[in-house]
């Protein structure tokens, strides 16, 4: 555990609006700061940075909290970690756990990055070994093509066909039997309780970060035995959700444009040909993090998966989560080869330039799809391809962006772009109406606790839980009134909440503020979940907006809570009242203004 004065310390340190930063840009609005939120994909910012009270909050999805839990958001970290990357950016440093407590399974990522590098050495010694590595050396240059430079600057390697030398070499540097199997290079025999080498007899491709870190390896076998690749899962280390292979090349070639791939075999291939700007995920379709790191080195991606439908489908992904974050995404459709490397190899970097040339945006990519599936020299075909080619422009929120399109697609059809302009705007109309009922649906659900999935038990309590978030927002902004609520006051206890939620908050809350160092909200992240500190963060930041430090606030909803205790309020006469008392709270909000 972090002592309470560093973590404080940390997060005062650390100024929120510079932390998040950069990950989002920041517009100044007033005191605060706005951006386009990084938890969920919207064109309007609705995220809010709030540098007086050291948090965040995004109205649109409910994301919140204080720099730690944005950076565990963020990077998927848990709270020591979090805790850690902050520290560095402010020069202090935590010492890791695993002197202090013996190790026994707190296997630390500074040992497994000491230890994966030591197995690289190895890898790479075993494949310039004269007798065991033959073969291996001969399968990457002579039957993949590959040249003595690339296998070194790729750091290549072998793991021979013995299941003890790497457990041995590893055990000889002092990494514990723990270490090997938690750092995924060891596996632990059932039936032996012996630890025996992962890789065997595979070719070794190790994942280095963009700070030089060899985080994972990935092994092909030489034959055709399945299977075919095995990869490092997560590790205190690695998270493959969160790397791209080849990163720590690519990212200083990525200004103008990258290259996604699916394999590594790809990677390298583009690389050694001079496309140095090539990444591939690890064995996954790609994942949100993945896009935004995309999103962090480059405007735009050229997506270059494999010509078969596996590929073209993981495309779709990509193209979707791509966009999300901003990027332009182009799609490469291979023709003649099944992937890059084959392709490369076929026709040559000069071939492959020129097909990078004409790869076309995500939008011709998707049009042309259609197009490949509808005869459209048959009416009843081009109908339908063009009322699909239609949906698709809709969707684009830029007016200027549908008339490009249109133009593309009504040449692509054969049609006036009139008529589709037509169309599209037809289906947009449709597509506000149905939002607008979605919305007020929404609102609905939300008013009924329905759709709360943090406290679920919500739309059971509903007054309940509205007192209960009462409290908890003056115990979360009011130091006094957070003391005597903790000690009790008129005789309130854990027992008079009626959602989980609430009487877990509370607790948290009370034994915080009974422990030798006090309450502090850097503290929470440790006991919540995102999400909770989001919701966390939305409770303190309605309390803030329109209470004054008032004791006699609490007591009123104190006793409001002890009537509430155990009442299921789930009916039409509630949820009818309660819109009142919302409507009125509004008024009274506007009052106090
Ligand atoms: P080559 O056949 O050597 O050209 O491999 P490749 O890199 O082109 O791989 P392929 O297109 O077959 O697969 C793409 C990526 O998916 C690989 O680089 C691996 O990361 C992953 N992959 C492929 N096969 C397996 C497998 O059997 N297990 C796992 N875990 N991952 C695999
Ligand atoms: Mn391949």
């Amino acid at each position: 555990m972090i002592p309470r004065q560093i973590v404080d310390e940390i997060v005062y340190r650390n100024d929120i609006e510079q932390v998040i930063g950069s990950y989002v840009t920041l517009k100044r609005a007033g005191s605060n700061y706005n951006g386009l939120c990084p938890f969920h994909s919207e064109r309007t910012p609705s995220f809010t940075v709030f540098p007086s009270t050291h948090s965040f909050y995004c109205f649109g999805c409910g994301a919140g909290g204080d720099a730690i839990s944005f950076m565990m958001r963020i990077e998927n970290l848990e709270y020591v970690d979090a805790v850690r990357v902050l520290a560095q950016r402010i020069g202090v440093d935590i010492p890791e756990e695993d002197e202090q407590n013996g190790g026994a399974s707190s296997v630390t990522r500074k040992r497994v990055l000491q230890m994966n590098l030591e197995a690289a050495k190895f890898f790479r010694d075993q494949l310039m070994n004269e007798t065991y590595g033959k073969e291996a050396l001969h399968y990457l240059t002579v039957e993949r093509g590959l040249s003595m430079a690339t296998v070194r600057r790729f750091g290549l390697g072998y793991s021979p066909n013995n299941a003890w030398l790497l457990t041995n070499h590893l055990r000889s540097l002092g990494f514990t039997d723990d270490e090997m199997v938690t750092g995924f290079l060891c596996g632990r025999s059932q039936k032996t309780g012996r630890l025996y080498d992962y890789f065997r007899n595979r070719v070794i491709f190790p994942i280095i970060d963009t700070a030089g870190n060899v985080v994972a390896f990935g092994g092909r076998v030489m034959d055709d035995s399945k299977p075919k690749y095995l990869n490092t899962s997560d590790t205190p280390a690695f998270k493959k959700s969160r790397h791209l292979f080849a990163l720590n090349y690519a990212k200083n070639n990525a200004a103008e444009q990258m290259l996604l791939c699916e394999g590594y075999m790809d990677v390298i291939a583009l690389h050694a040909a001079g496309f140095e700007n090539a990444v591939a995920t690890l064995g996954t379709a790609i994942t949100p993090e993945q896009a935004r790191i995309f999103a962090k080195y480059t405007k735009k991606v050229v997506i270059t998966y494999d010509s078969d439908s596996a590929g073209q489908t993981a495309s779709d992904k990509a193209m979707r989560l791509l966009g999300e974050v901003g990027v332009d995404v182009r799609v490469l459709k291979l023709e003649g080869a099944k992937d890059p490397d084959e392709f490369i190899k076929k026709f040559g970097a000069d071939a492959f330039r020129d097909m990078l040339r004409d790869s076309k945006s995500g939008f011709a990519y998707r049009v042309d799809k259609v197009l490949m599936g509808h005869d459209i020299s048959v009416p009843e075909e081009k109908i339908k391809a063009s009322s699909a080619i239609c949906a698709i422009i809709a969707a684009s929120s830029s007016a200027v962006e549908r008339e490009v399109h249109i133009a593309y697609a009504a040449e692509r059809l054969g049609l006036t772009p009139q008529v589709l302009a037509g169309d599209v705007s037809r289906i947009r109309s449709k597509m506000r109406r149905e939002q607008k009922k979605k919305l007020s649906n929404d609102a609905q659900m939300q008013l009924k606790g329905l759709n709360d999935h943090v406290n679920r038990d919500a739309a059971k309590h509903i007054k309940a839980s509205a007192a209960e978030e009462a409290v908890l927002g003056l115990m979360l902004v009011f130091e006094q009134l957070r003391h005597v609520a903790a000690e009790g006051l008129d005789g309130l206890s854990a027992e008079d909440f009626s959602t989980e939620f609430g009487r877990r908050v509370f607790q948290t809350l009370c034994e915080l503020e009974k422990s030798d160092g006090g309450y502090s909200k850097a503290l929470l992240a440790q006991f919540f979940t995102v999400d909770e500190l989001g919701r966390l963060e939305q409770i303190e930041q309605t309390r803030r907006s329109y209470s004054k430090n008032d004791i006699e606030v609490l007591r009123v909803n104190i006793a409001n809570l002890k009537e509430e205790k155990g009442r299921d309020t789930r009916d039409v006469m509630s949820i009818l009242e309660l819109k009142r008392q919302k409507a009125n709270q509004m008024k009274q909000k506007k009052n106090e203004k």
